[in-house]
């Protein structure tokens, strides 16, 4: 039997590849890590403590948020202000940044972006859920509160990324630039270990992941190619949790949509908490991710911390293929 690698062993042995690496990302990461066990225990156990259901608040963008989402939101928070590495946070539940007190980050190198809890309609009914995030070198001075602008970098500018998916096992999954590596929570010792080195996503494979109920809401090229996708006789799968089929598709292959609809013209996915992070990773892994109008996702400019985007992931020869068939069939421009 091989010999278990936790995640916090796995972390420290990478940063020994990185000689002049002085461990904050290190205590970063760890520290995500243990606000991953903490949500954990609480979706878990989420339908005996009655903290299921809508808390009659909406989130900044404008969406109904549960109580768990408040939860993990917290949770999160709590962990990295703690961790004296981190000098601010932008969370999809807070309409502002929240710089931490200068004393308790130190002199603080990074800040942290999430979703606390993606995919909260399925909290109710027992549907997997997970946290996305993503951690970016501040470029204000250290010695002062972080600002809008450390938030307001291109995917390109992240150190690192990942997720958590509390499903039917709970992972986490990041990347540091070098590769893609997976853990799976082990709840008899409490840790994660590693269970999935190097991840590579397929060229090709049998899925696609779109809300199928908007395509009449489409634009013209993007419902070609969702026939195209059909007609190939693809599998369609769709959680309603981007990390979830984002999941699946890392390790079988596939593209996730979401493109602009009447109701959401600039798509509804945010680039900041959800885009760049998954970008990342599935760049990471050998993948592609663009915009339905055909930039990649990393190098689109950030305006505002809420800011949203049009999304194509996945397999890199079928992003390819929906490039094709967006440049085929846009109407012409006038
Ligand atoms: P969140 O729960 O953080 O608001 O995210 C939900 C997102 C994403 O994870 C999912 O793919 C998408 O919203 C589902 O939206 P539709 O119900 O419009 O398809
Ligand atoms: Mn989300
Ligand atoms: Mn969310």
């Amino acid at each position: 039997m091989s010999r278990i690698v936790t995640l916090d062993e796995f972390i420290l042995r990478r940063q020994k590849d990185f000689p002049l690496a002085k461990g904050e990302l290190t205590g970063l990461l760890r520290d995500i890590g243990v606000a991953a066990k903490i949500v954990n225990r609480e979706v878990n156990k989420a339908g005996l403590l009655n903290i299921l259901g809508v808390a009659d608040a909406e989130n900044a963008s404008g969406d109904v948020v549960q109580k768990l989402d408040l939860y993990a939101n917290d949770k999160l928070i709590d962990c990295l202000k703690n961790s004296g590495e981190c000098c601010g946070v932008a969370s999809e539940e807070n309409e502002e940044f929240i710089p931490f007190p200068v004393l308790e980050s130190k002199s603080a190198k990074y800040v942290v972006v999430f979703d606390p809890l993606d995919g909260s309609s399925n909290i109710d009914v027992n549907v997997s859920v997970g946290t996305i995030f993503g951690i970016y070198r501040r470029i204000s001075d250290p010695a002062e509160p972080c600002q809008l602008k450390d938030f307001l970098q291109k995917g390109t500018e992240l150190v690192a990324a990942g997720y958590v998916l509390y499903g039917t096992s709970t992972l986490l999954v990041y990347s540091t630039g070098a590769g893609v590596n997976g853990f799976t929570l082990d709840p008899t010792i409490g840790e994660f270990c590693l269970s999935h080195r190097s991840i590579k996503i397929p060229d090709r494979g049998n899925y696609y992941s779109v809300n199928q109920g908007y395509y009449l809401k489409f634009d013209v090229e993007m419902r070609r190619f969702i026939d195209h996708c059909s007609d190939m006789n693809l599998r369609l799968r769709y959680i309603g949790s981007m990390v979830s089929d984002i999941h699946r598709i890392l390790f079988q292959g596939g593209i996730f949509l979401y493109p602009n609809t009447r109701k959401y013209p600039q798509g509804k996915l945010r680039l900041l908490y959800e885009c760049n992070p998954l970008s990342f990773i599935v760049e990471q892994a050998g993948g592609k991710a663009i915009s339905c109008q055909l930039e990649r996702i990393l190098d689109l400019e950030m305006r505002e911390l809420h800011q949203k985007a049009t999304i194509a992931m996945g397999s890199p020869a079928m992003v390819d293929d929906m490039k094709a068939f967006v440049e085929r069939y846009s109407p012409p421009k006038s």
